[in-house]
């Protein structure tokens, strides 16, 4: 009796010790890639480090300028060649190694302290495009910094957990980084030599993916074919043309830049790795960052709750020409903000409340405003929900009041109606201020234009302009590209100084 009643309590284990070993086999086979990744992680943070400490020593030993600039640029491609893996598992120190050169500051201090920059960035002021050899020590005491830096790193490896998705979730960011501040010059404004780093770049996610592909078979081998010869023709184009000021960044984009991410998102598919599901800006599922629904609206929303819907952005809309948000019940928002003016008035400066005199600035487009990190020129305003209350209250634009505006809302069937469809979850009275704000907010985010001929010339229509595009690097895109505070212009202002008025 006692043994049968041993049998029955060992026979789940047995079962499990079965299920187990089928399992786990075809689990460490999967689990290769990843192994092999973390490896190359360790080997190329040493190879990085190594590099860095060569920098070091040609500057303490008063090299000359050439070698010291070969040793920068050497440390550089080490850089890129952990970029990807960097960038995604250790963001925190990606910026302190490779942040931008300028002083940040906390929005949320309160004391406005300045935190000055450190990393390549820093270094490269000191070294291009001339070195002073007067500022030797300063430059010294950089590269110390950003050796002990890199350093850091060793201490995470073990406690970095890589799985398949994350690292097609890696590559593609750097595919996106690569588009945005690689080629561009962004990340290294000065030195002009993003066109090889963007190559070593691509190596190494080429060498990522490359781990894989043993797994593409049968019907998948014509893709794996497909693959090599993406990665290898994009890493060739970059090595033919590495002039940083002639470089073509439209037919980089267009040519390889856009198909080969296409390309990685196909293998990810083929291999059945898990594409995340988390709240992005640019969507998960996104061919390429041209793609029409590359941007996603409710990323850039404050929560779950105000996160849009086709009701919502209909009653935000009729509001948006509704006159009732003012005080005089004269104006709405689409008196400056005109959609046949592309919502703009078309003035220098906007007309203000009951036409006396201006404001002081006119009104910006709110076209793809929903993508914006921060609102107005001095980004006092996260989002859109609470810009809404600062334009309605502002006496000079509408002098309005948002209760007064609800109270009148509330007596309209009509708007009872709409707000109730856009807010079903609201068990009592539909018509809040909040649920007012996010409405309107919901419009602007249905607002979002990025289909522009640009837009599909970059998508890879090429007959949507028929003149040629400035290289970036040239005339006017040179002006952008590379002056340090028109930085601000060029890109969300995430990194940035706040800029004063
Ligand atoms: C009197 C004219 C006027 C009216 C009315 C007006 N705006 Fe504006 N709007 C402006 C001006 C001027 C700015 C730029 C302010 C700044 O940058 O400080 C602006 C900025 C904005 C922005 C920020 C755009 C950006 O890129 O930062 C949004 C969004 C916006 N308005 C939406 C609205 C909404 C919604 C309403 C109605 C509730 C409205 N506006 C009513 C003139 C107006």
């Amino acid at each position: 009796m006692t043994h049968k009643l041993f049998l029955l309590v060992l026979l789940p284990f047995v079962f499990l010790l079965i299920l187990a070993g089928l399992y786990f086999p075809r689990e460490t086979k999967k689990a290769i890639p990843v192994r092999q990744v973390k490896q190359y992680y360790r080997q190329h943070t040493v190879a990085l480090d190594s590099a860095v400490t060569q920098l070091r020593q040609a500057v303490a030993q008063n090299a000359q300028t050439t070698l010291i600039h070969q040793r920068f640029r050497e440390a550089r491609l080490a850089y890129k060649r952990v970029e990807y893996l960097l960038e995604y598992y250790n963001p925190y120190t990606a910026k302190h190694l490779n942040g931008p050169a300028l002083d940040e500051v906390e929005f949320d201090d309160p004391l406005q302290r300045t935190i000055p920059p450190e990393g390549f960035q820093v270094i490269e002021e000191y070294l291009f495009p001339v070195y002073d050899r007067q500022q030797k020590q300063a430059l010294l005491d950089e590269v110390s910094l950003l050796a002990s830096n890199i350093r850091r790193l060793y201490y995470i490896f073990d406690a970095t957990q890589f799985t398949d998705a994350h690292l097609f979730d890696a590559m593609r960011q750097e595919m996106f980084r690569i588009v945005t501040l690689g080629i561009t010059g962004f990340d290294s404004p000065v030195a002009t030599y993003s066109i090889p780093e963007t190559a070593a770049a691509l190596e190494s996610l080429q060498n990522t993916i490359s781990l894989y592909q043993p797994q593409l078979q049968g019907p998948h081998l014509p893709l794996s074919a497909a693959l090599n010869n993406d990665f290898a023709n994009s890493i060739r184009y970059l090595r033919q043309h590495s002039n940083f000021n002639a470089f073509d960044r439209a037919e980089f984009i267009t040519r390889f830049a856009n198909p080969l991410t296409a390309r990685v998102k196909e293998v990810q598919q083929a291999l059945q790795i898990p594409v995340g599901t988390e709240l992005r800006a640019v969507s998960p599922d996104a061919a390429n960052l041209f793609a029409e629904n590359a941007f996603n609206v409710n990323y850039f929303a404050p929560d779950y709750n105000s996160h849009t819907t086709p009701e919502r952005v209909k009653l935000g809309q009729v509001l948006f020409f509704d006159p009732v948000l003012s005080g005089n019940g004269n104006r709405s928002c689409a008196s400056c903000h005109q959609p046949e003016k592309a919502f703009t008035d078309g003035q220098s400066k906007s007309i203000a409340f009951d036409f006396k005199g201006q404001v002081s600035r006119n009104a910006p487009t709110i076209l793809n405003a929903g993508l914006q990190r921060s609102l107005f020129h001095d980004l006092r305003v996260a989002y859109l929900e609470d810009q809404a209350s600062d334009v309605i209250a502002s006496a000079s634009e509408m002098h309005g009041d948002l209760q007064r505006a609800v109270n009148d809302l509330r007596t309209s069937p009509e708007y009872v109606e709409l707000f109730r469809g856009a807010f079903p979850q609201a068990k009592n009275e539909p018509v809040t201020e909040r649920h007012l704000k996010v409405a309107i907010a919901a419009y602007i985010r249905s607002l979002t234009a990025l289909n522009s001929r640009f837009d599909q010339y970059m998508r890879g229509d090429a007959t949507k302009l028929t003149f040629i595009l400035y290289p970036f690097s040239t005339a006017p895109c040179r002006r952008i590209m590379t002056k340090r505070k028109a930085k601000f212009w060029a890109f969300p202002p995430q990194k940035i100084q706040p800029m004063r008025n």
